[in-house]
């Protein structure tokens, strides 16, 4: 991994020049993290972040994000792009195709922003192994066009793409984060998805059900979160599904939420993690007690394959 970053840093360098600036979106996740810790070592003070706040993400994170990343030697933009986002998904409900429009319109808000530093010349992803093999070579059929492949729009308005961790696996990611130095909390940190989540929202997309999401997710992650031994990765997924309840002696009708917990090295293939029936019993109190719009709480207990991770 030392002889890994020592490579990239050379080849960033070559790649981008003395003096030309990169442009990286931050999602949030990991690997957009480690990527711009990785170039703004190669090139410090040429790395301009563009924070795209596309109302899909989880509860308190666009102010953690800013929080972190206005700390680092970087040039930090935040875009609250929220109802752009929530406007151009309406009334969508296909995966493949909410991934496809949430692509292209973060990939535009890109685009309007790169327009506003005239010297901007490289577009940088965080783009990583898994993410190419998932999103189809053209030989096997696709799984899942990921965010930050599938997206890229072919007249792209920038000299070239920095893509430094596409070789690497997701632990490899974080080994090289550690080695940059990057705080724990954010190398730590679990997989989050280019489109948020919205692929963790089943059905239509509204501000209101992304918002009963967002209060779930934040219980699953609290509660998970505490535990000794964690997944991999867990979440809250809103399906839309409603069923009959009763709360207070009156009938209810809303909406089941599921609960993912994986276990999982490289994210190519996951098992079921083991949750105990204290914390699933928890958890589903939680949830119900305190997020309106809830009556059900479901366990996912797939291994990918056959399903995946993510639902959509
Ligand atoms: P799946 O659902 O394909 O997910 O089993 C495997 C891992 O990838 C994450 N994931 C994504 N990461 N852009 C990303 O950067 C995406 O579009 C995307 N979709 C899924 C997922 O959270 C899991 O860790």
């Amino acid at each position: 991994m030392e002889q890994f970053v020592r490579d990239q840093i050379k080849a960033i360098k070559e790649q981008v020049g003395e003096t030309d600036k990169v442009l990286l979106g931050l999602s949030g996740g990991v690997d957009s993290a480690v990527c711009a810790a990785l170039i703004s070592k190669a090139i410090p003070g040429r790395l301009i972040c563009i924070f795209v706040d596309h109302g899909f993400m989880r509860k308190d994170e666009p102010r953690e994000i800013e929080e972190t990343f206005s700390k680092m030697d970087l040039t930090l933009v935040c875009v609250d792009a929220e109802k752009r986002f929530l406007d151009a998904v309406k009334g969508v409900t296909d995966p493949e195709q909410k991934r496809k429009i949430i692509g292209k319109e973060f990939i535009e808000v890109f685009n309007e922003e790169a327009a506003k530093f005239s010297d901007v010349k490289y577009l940088a992803q965080g783009t990583i192994y898994p993410d190419i093999v998932e999103s189809g070579d053209g030989k096997k059929g696709v799984v899942k066009s990921h965010h930050n492949v599938g997206g890229l729009p072919e007249k792209i308005k920038f000299d070239g793409l920095v893509e430094p961790l596409k070789t690497l696996y997701k632990d490899e990611v974080r080994a090289v984060g550690r080695l940059l130095g990057l705080p724990k909390a954010i190398v730590n940190r679990q997989p989050f998805p280019g489109p948020g989540l919205a692929v963790r929202c089943i059905g239509e997309l509204t501000k209101e059900r992304l918002d009963i999401l967002r209060e779930a997710d934040a219980i699953v992650r609290e509660e998970i979160g505490r535990l000794r031994r964690k997944p991999n990765q867990y979440f809250a997924v809103l399906t839309d599904m409603k069923s009959v309840g009763v709360k207070n002696d009156e009938r209810t009708y809303a909406y089941t939420v599921a609960i993912r917990a994986v276990s999982t090295v490289n994210f190519m293939t996951a098992k079921c993690f083991p949750l105990s029936q204290i914390a699933i019993g928890r958890i589903s109190k939680r949830i119900t007690d305190e997020v309106e719009g809830i009556n059900r709480v479901v366990l996912d207990v797939t291994d990918k394959p056959p399903a995946t991770i993510e639902w959509e």
